[in-house]
C-alpha cells in the first residue's frame, strides 16, 4: 500500500505538470479554442489529443492506472472493513465490490489514452473543415502538424 501510494503520489506530480503546469511541453499553454469573437479557452482537446499520440506518454498514463487500480481497489475495501464489514463472509464481497467499482473507474479513465492511440478520438477535427471550423495557430499545433 505505501509503495502503490508513493508511485500515485509521482503520478499526481508528472500529470500536474503535464496538464496544468505545462512543463513537459510549453505550448500547451499557448493552445487556444475560439468559442466566440473575442472569446477564448484553453484548449484541453488539442493539448490531450497531442500528447496522447506519442506512445511512451500513453504507456506512462496506462502503467499509471494500473497502480491506482491496484492502490485504490484496496483502499475502498479497507474503508468498508474500517466501517464495520469486517466477518468473513463481507470480507470477501467487500473485496470483490471494490475491484469491479475501481475496475469501471479505470475503465473511463484508460478509455482516454487508448481512444486517442487508436483513432476513435480524431486528433484536430478542425483542420478537416469540421462545422464551426476555428482558426488554430499556436506554435504546439504547428510542430503537431509538422510531424505528421
Ligand atoms: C488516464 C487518466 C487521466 C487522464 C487522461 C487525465 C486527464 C486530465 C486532463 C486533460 C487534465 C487537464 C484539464 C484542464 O486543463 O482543464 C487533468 C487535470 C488533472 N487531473 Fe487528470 N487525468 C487522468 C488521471 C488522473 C488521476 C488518476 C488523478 C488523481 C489521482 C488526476 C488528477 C488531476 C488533477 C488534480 C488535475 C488538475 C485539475 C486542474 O488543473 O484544474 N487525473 N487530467
Amino acid at each position: 500500500m505505501m509503495w502503490t501510494g508513493l508511485i500515485v503520489l509521482a503520478f499526481i506530480i508528472y500529470h500536474l505538470a503535464h496538464f496544468t503546469l505545462y512543463w513537459t511541453n510549453s505550448d500547451y499553454g499557448k493552445l487556444e479554442d475560439v468559442v466566440a469573437p473575442n472569446h477564448t479557452r484553453h484548449d484541453v482537446y488539442a493539448m490531450v489529443t497531442h500528447a496522447f499520440s506519442n506512445p511512451i506518454v500513453v504507456a506512462i498514463y496506462l502503467a499509471a492506472m494500473a497502480v491506482v487500480f491496484v492502490h485504490l481497489s484496496h483502499g475502498v475495501a479497507s474503508m468498508f472493513q474500517s466501517l464495520g464489514l469486517s466477518n468473513h463472509r463481507w470480507s470477501k464481497i467487500r473485496r470483490r465490490a471494490s475491484r469491479v467499482v475501481v475496475g469501471l473507474l479505470i475503465l473511463g479513465f484508460i478509455a482516454v489514452p487508448l481512444g486517442v492511440k487508436f483513432g476513435l478520438v480524431e486528433r484536430n477535427p478542425k483542420e478537416k473543415g469540421a462545422k464551426n471550423a476555428v482558426s488554430h495557430t499556436t506554435s504546439a499545433n504547428t510542430k503537431d502538424a509538422a510531424s505528421r
